[in-house]
This record gives structure tokens, sequence and C-alpha cells, in this order.
């Protein structure tokens, strides 16, 4: 059919721009921020101003990079939300104003319906494998925890859910009570290779049904540090892989747990994990070997595709086209995932 859509995604702290043609990724261009590391975390103004600064050259990058012109572009898909209300405004008006003068047709895209169709991105040359519908998602990022049913390229269900912090957030927030810096998951996936899993115990969350929680974790961590420290203040320092390997364990635990009843309570064994988190080595290697085990398949997604990317808004714009899913040019973004319906 020859159909090329131009993505752009700016919900949090990356600006990016990828090109896709009838599923193929021709280009996906990315501009991470750095300011934000010496604070500890995502600083909104500073990512806005980033955002505004990065956003035309990464889109002419994208362009540039996948040989296409904005003639050939059929339409627009850009990330609505939810996110950082800043941050979504720089890429919603650009991509409004591109709209205006190109005349091509605008799509939203809900960033966390992005993350589960990064699955669906082909490379040329590589292997492509896809799940098969319905499958599972357990859709891991920096902002949401859940697990949702995937009937096709555009429904969806889900089905539990975090009812307090996303396991990306406990990542991020264990790290920076160990000094390690932000975003803490990379590191602590690092440190924990040199650790043993089993050295400590944390408290693990008492929630019915398919839902999560990681509030309670994160108390415990520090709790257990605060008490430690008392008595030695170089136990960090000695103890760090030991910690970072046992708390990753434990979460990599509380989300098993829950996805395992969801493989049960459905019968569905199609089972794919997405979003930032799942570019942690421990639980690829957990989903795998649990996968193995209860004779699932499982479906890791690339890890250029985990963290935050266009070209999964890109393919999501290029399935809500074929069902003719454009956008008015008074679009506002949404910040918020609950005014989406769901959280
Ligand atoms: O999907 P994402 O890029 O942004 C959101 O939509 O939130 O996810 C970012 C999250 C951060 O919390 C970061 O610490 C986490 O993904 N992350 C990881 C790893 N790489 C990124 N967490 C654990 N292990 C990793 N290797
Ligand atoms: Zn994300």
């Amino acid at each position: 059919m020859n159909l090329t859509i131009l993505g752009i995604e700016s919900s949090c702290d990356d600006t990016s721009a990828a090109v896709i043609r009838d599923e193929y990724l021709l280009s996906n261009v990315m501009a991470s921020q750095e300011v934000h590391r010496r604070y500890g975390g995502v600083v909104p103004e500073l990512a806005s101003r980033a955002h505004q600064q990065n956003i035309l050259p990464v889109v002419s990058q994208a362009l540039d990079q996948a040989g296409v012109t904005m003639d050939e572009v059929d339409a627009l898909a850009f990330t609505r939300g939810p996110g950082l209300l800043g941050s979504l405004l720089v890429g919603t008006s650009f991509t409004k104003g591109l709209a205006v003068a190109s005349g091509k047709p605008l799509i939203e895209v809900n960033h966390l319906q992005g993350h589960i169709l990064s699955h669906f991105v082909k490379v040329p040359g590589a292997e492509n494998r896809q799940p098969k519908f319905p499958f599972l998602c357990l859709l891991v990022s920096g902002g949401h925890t859940q697990i949702v049913r995937v009937d096709n390229h555009l429904d969806f269900e889900i089905l539990g859910r975090t009812i307090d912090d996303a396991v990306g957030e406990a990542f991020d927030k264990c790290a920076k009570l160990m000094d390690l810096g932000y975003p803490g998951g990379p590191v602590v996936d690092r440190l924990a290779k040199e650790g043993d899993p089993k050295r400590f115990r944390f408290a693990k969350p008492n929630i019915p049904g398919l839902d999560y929680s990681f509030s309670g974790i994160k108390t415990s961590l520090l709790y257990f540090l605060r008490d430690q420290l008392k008595e030695d203040p170089d136990f960090l320092k000695n103890n760090m892989a030991d910690l970072c390997a046992s708390f990753q364990k434990d979460l990599i635990d509380i989300l098993l747990k829950k996805l395992i009843l969801a493989v049960k309570e459905t019968g569905i064994r199609e089972v794919a994990l997405s979003g930032g988190v799942s570019a942690n080595s421990g639980l690829r290697g957990r989903i795998e070997e649990e996968g193995r085990k209860r004779g699932w398949n499982t479906y890791l997604p690339a890890l250029r595709f985990t963290t935050d990317n266009a070209a999964m808004i890109a393919i999501t714009g290029y399935y809500r086209y074929q069902r003719g899913l454009f956008a008015p040019l008074d679009i506002a973004p949404i910040s918020r995932s609950a005014e989406y319906g769901d959280r």
C-alpha cells in the first residue's frame, strides 16, 4: 500500500522522531536530555525548553535518514499523552504547525498504546517476531505498571495496574536512596549482576487480584537502610551490589506473581513485555525462564524500543490511519492517563 508515517514523541525527557513505511522502520532519531541528571530527576521546565531546542533538528534528521521528503509523508502521528504537560505541549504544537503547513492529516497517539505496539515495528533484515492476538502485555515504565490484554492493534483491556508507584519509579527511588543518580533503573540493573539476590529480603505487597503496589517495598528499603547506616556508616558502600540484586529480584518477583496469575485467569499464553523497565536484564531473563517452564510464547522488545522512542508512536499512527482515526487541529494534550479512562 505504501503508507508513510512520521511519528513524534515528546512526553517526558527524550525528543524523538521516526519514519515508518508499511510497518518497516526507516529512521528513529533520539535526543536525550542530559540536563536532568544533576537534579536527580526530570525537571519539567527544563524538559520543555530542551524539547523546543531539539524538535526541529530531530524531525529533519529523521526525514533525512529515512530518505523521505515531507511530500511523501501521508500523516503525522504525535504523542498526545500521558506525560509532562509542558513536554507534550511542545510536541503537540509542533506537529499541529507542521500539519497546517504541509496539509497532512494529524493522528493522536496514546503513549502507553505506543509502548505496547512497539512489538509491531518491523526492522528491515531482522527476524521481526510478533505476538499473536490475543496476547498479554506486561507494561512497565517510569509512570505506569499494567497488565494489558491486547485483542488487536487498537483494542485493549487493562486487567491490572499499580495502585501507587510504578515499578520504574521504585527502581529510580531505590537508586536515589543509594546515591546512584538518575535514572536509577539502568544502574541498579548493572550493579545487580555482581550481587547476591538472596542476601536481603524486603516487604512484599499483598494486593488482591491483578493489581500491583510498589510503595511498600520502597519504604521497606528506606527503613532498612536507615537502621543499618546507624550501626555502620559504610553499610551502603560495602553492600551496594547485594542490595541492588536483592531489591531488583524482589521487584521482579512481584511483577511475575501477577503476570503468572493473569495467564492462569485468561488462559492466554502469548506474553509480551514493554516499556522502559523491559530493558532490565534480570526481568528479561526471568520472563524467558518462566515462559520456557510454563509453555508461554514470550516476546521481548529490542532494547532500543524499550524506553521512549518515536518508532512506537509512528507504528501506532500507522494502525490508526488505517481505521481513519484522525485528530482535529484544535486537539490539546492530555497529561494524566486517568483522563484517557485508564491510569
Ligand atoms: O518508558 P520509559 O522510557 O518512560 C516512561 O514512559 O515512563 O521508562 C523509563 C523508566 C525509568 O524509571 C528507568 O529507570 C527505567 O525505565 N529503566 C530501567 C532500565 N532502563 C530504564 N529499569 C530497570 N532496568 C533497566 N535496565
Ligand atoms: Zn514511556
